[in-house]
């Protein structure tokens, strides 16, 4: 007989998920373009850039579509409208997947949440948005996840530094804020920073402050070293000379007193001499410590219980500039219960993963492959070595490399006789 404690447990985590709330869920199946209006943004100036509907040139599942940037130098807007709510005295949790396909060297991967009445169709750069989450890459300097609180109409950046994910593969990116001003930032269901909205973002001025009336006490000691008072001066230290005549020194055969005047010793540094006499230096016995200011309370502080609170979300969007296009976005969901966030992770990226790592490798090796053929003078090089090491299949190839060869020379010459 099953012994009932045992199935406590999993009863209570069957309930909290039967529980959850979900404010948007976006898997991007057919019937997607329905559910998400194409900004008009850029598009005067033909730079707003067009959204392929695909699974990507490598995936765990070729039926599971997102959708991704598909054209260079392009502005990206595009978003999702759904019901009105607030999360006062909820968890919020925004979770999506995001996967550069391309080699990113400088673009965004993050999504929005907008609040209030957004005209989507002019949704671009400078819409007011309440959180702003995900990656954002830009040479090597930039690499990280953006966690960006607007409050009061100030948009506030995360000060801790979070890493994200710089590969081809798909990652999944998880905020979760919590009614007791709480927060984590997970990446692939593993939690990377966790903390406070008070300490983690200046939403508002500092609880407490350093007293600006305080002054350091006269009499505090905050030297750490003193001369030691014991210390004293050897006998005769102040008699040994910085030079010393050099004992080598011989005065030149040809010296003549007459012509060259008086020979002297040239001199040289005494090895004896140390320097001006100095006390040792010892631990001060009255050290107080660096003095610090005491903190007080900071007048300015005002306390707003619902700093954690976005009263009328309603879009989720994604506004993106990017040089090299290729980035894809997919299973996006907004919820109030983390364990729900997790199971759908775990269905779409957790199930994923492993066949699209496995199918990125395999593409590389064929991509590989492909510029070897590509770059006549690397395979040259190599295909001596290989010739050496197995016979029949390696000529044939170098035959192919070698009209190959000739093609591009040629086409380098029309190019030269046209300049
Ligand atoms: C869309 O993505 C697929 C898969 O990577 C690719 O073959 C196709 O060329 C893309 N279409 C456009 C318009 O970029
Ligand atoms: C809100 O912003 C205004 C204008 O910048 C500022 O005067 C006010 O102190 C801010 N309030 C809080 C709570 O930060």
């Amino acid at each position: 007989m099953a012994n009932p404690r045992l199935l406590f447990p999993l009863l209570l985590s069957v309930l909290a998920i039967a529980s959850a709330t979900v404010y948007f869920e976006e898997r991007f199946d057919d019937g997607w373009e329905n559910r998400w209006v194409k900004s008009d943004w850029k598009k005067d100036e033909n730079m707003a850039g067009e959204w392929n509907f695909t699974s990507g040139k490598w995936n765990g599942d070729p039926n599971d579509k997102g959708i991704q940037t598909s054209e260079d130098y392009r502005f990206y807007a595009i978003s999702s409208e759904f019901p009105e709510f607030s999360n006062k005295e909820k968890t919020l949790v925004f979770q999506f997947s995001v996967k550069h396909e391309q080699k990113l060297d400088c673009g965004g991967g993050y999504m929005k949440l907008l609040s209030g009445e957004v005209d989507q169709k002019k949704f671009g750069g400078d819409t007011p948005y309440s959180i702003m989450f995900g990656p954002d890459i830009c040479g090597y300097s930039t690499k990280k996840v953006h966690a960006i609180l607007t409050y009061n109409d100030t948009n506030h950046l995360i000060k801790k530094d979070v890493p994200c994910e710089t590969d081809q593969l798909t990652h999944l990116y998880t905020f979760i804020i919590r009614p007791d001003a709480t927060y984590s930032i997970l990446i692939d269901n593993e939690e990377k920073q966790t903390g406070s909205l008070y300490s983690d973002w200046s939403l508002l001025p500092a609880k407490q402050i350093k007293d600006p009336e305080a002054k350091k006490p006269e009499d505090w000691d905050d030297k750490e070293y003193i001369p030691d008072p014991e210390d004293q001066k050897p006998e005769g230290y102040d008699d040994i000379q910085k030079e010393i005549p050099d004992p080598d020194a011989k005065k030149p055969e040809d010296w003549d007193d007459e012509e060259d005047g008086e020979w002297t010793i040239p001199t040289i540094p005494n090895p004896e001499y140390k320097g001006p006499w100095k006390p040792k230096k010892i631990k001060n016995p009255n050290y107080k410590g660096k003095w610090k200011a005491p903190m007080i309370d900071n007048p300015d502080f005002k306390d707003d219980p619902d700093l954690y609170v976005f009263p009328n979300l309603k879009y989720v969007g994604i506004e993106l500039w990017q040089v090299k296009s290729g980035t894809m976005f997919d299973n996006v969901l907004i919820t109030d219960d983390p364990e729900y966030a997790k199971k759908v992770a775990e269905e779409t990226w957790g199930k994923n993963k492993d066949a699209e790592k496995a199918a990125f490798e395999e593409a590389e090796k064929k991509r590989e492959e492909e510029e070897k053929k590509d770059d006549p003078i690397d395979s040259d090089a190599e295909d001596e070595d290989d010739a050496d090491a197995d016979d029949g299949e390696g000529e044939d190839s170098d035959a192919d490399d070698k009209s190959e060869d000739v093609a591009d020379t040629k086409e380098d010459e029309d190019v030269h006789d046209e300049l």
